[in-house]
C-alpha cells in the first residue's frame, strides 16, 4: 500500500475515534455580525433576572416556609434564614457589578424601605415614575456617563401576590403603606455598556 493511502486511512481512522469521543476545538465567534439591538439584550436579561427571583421565591422561600425547615428573613445572616428574594436580586446584581462586564442590575423605588434603593438620578426618577403611571412598557433611553454610553432599561415592579403589599405597607422603614395587589411598587433597572 501507498504511503500517502496508508495515511489517508489512518487520518480517517483518527477523525472517527476523535468525533466518537466528542472531540471538538474550542469555537469562537468571528464577530461578523454588528451588534444586538440593546432593547433585545435587555429582555434576555430581564427574563433571566425575573425567573430566578420567582423560582427561589416559590421553589426555595415558600417551600421551606410551608414545610417549616427554614424561614425568610430580612436578617437572615444574624437569624442563619433564607434571604428574601428582593436580597437576593440585590445581591447577585452587587456580585454581577463585581465581574467587571458593565452590566448592572438592581431593584429601585419611588417610596424605598431603604434610601439606597431610591431613584439616583433623574433619568431614574423619571422612569420609575412613567412605570408607576404605565408599567405595560419597559423605560429605556441611552446615557452617558463618562466616556462611556450605556443603555438604561426601567422595568416595572409589580405586587403579584399579597405577601409583598404585607411586608412593604408594615415594615417599620416604608415610607408607603397603602399599596395594593397589582400595583407598581418599584422598577428593575437594568443598564449596560453599548460602546
Ligand atoms: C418579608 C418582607 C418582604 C417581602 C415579602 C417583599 N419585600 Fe420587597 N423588600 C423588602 C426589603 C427588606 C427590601 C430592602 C432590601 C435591601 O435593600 O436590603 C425590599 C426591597 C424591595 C424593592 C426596592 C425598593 C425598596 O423598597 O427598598 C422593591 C421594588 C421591592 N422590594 C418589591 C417587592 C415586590 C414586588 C415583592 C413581591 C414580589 C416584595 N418586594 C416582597 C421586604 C420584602
Amino acid at each position: 500500500m501507498k504511503v500517502a493511502r496508508r495515511f489517508q486511512i489512518l487520518s480517517i481512522a483518527v477523525a472517527i475515534v476523535l468525533i466518537g469521543f466528542n472531540v471538538s476545538w474550542p469555537h469562537e465567534y468571528s464577530g461578523d455580525l454588528k451588534g444586538i439591538d440593546p432593547m433585545i439584550v435587555a429582555e434576555y436579561i430581564h427574563a433571566v433576572i425575573e425567573s430566578d427571583r420567582t423560582l427561589y421565591a416559590i421553589h426555595v422561600v415558600e417551600r421551606m416556609q410551608d414545610t417549616g425547615t427554614a424561614i425568610a428573613s430580612e436578617r437572615w445572616e444574624a437569624m442563619n434564614a433564607l434571604p428574601l428574594p428582593a436580597q437576593m436580586l440585590l445581591l447577585s446584581g452587587k456580585r454581577v457589578q463585581k465581574m467587571g462586564v458593565g452590566l448592572h442590575y438592581r431593584l429601585a423605588s419611588l417610596w424605598p424601605i431603604y434610601a439606597k434603593n431610591g431613584p439616583k438620578t433623574d433619568f431614574e426618577q423619571q422612569g420609575l415614575e412613567a412605570v408607576v403611571k404605565d408599567g405595560s412598557q419597559p423605560y429605556t433611553d441611552i446615557i452617558e456617563e463618562g466616556n462611556t454610553k450605556f443603555f438604561v432599561a426601567i422595568y416595572a415592579d409589580r405586587a403579584v401576590s399579597s405577601a409583598c403589599v404585607n411586608c412593604h405597607n408594615t415594615h417599620i422603614l416604608s415610607p408607603k403603606r397603602d399599596q395594593k395587589l397589582g400595583d407598581v411598587m418599584g422598577g428593575l433597572i437594568i443598564s449596560f455598556p453599548v460602546q
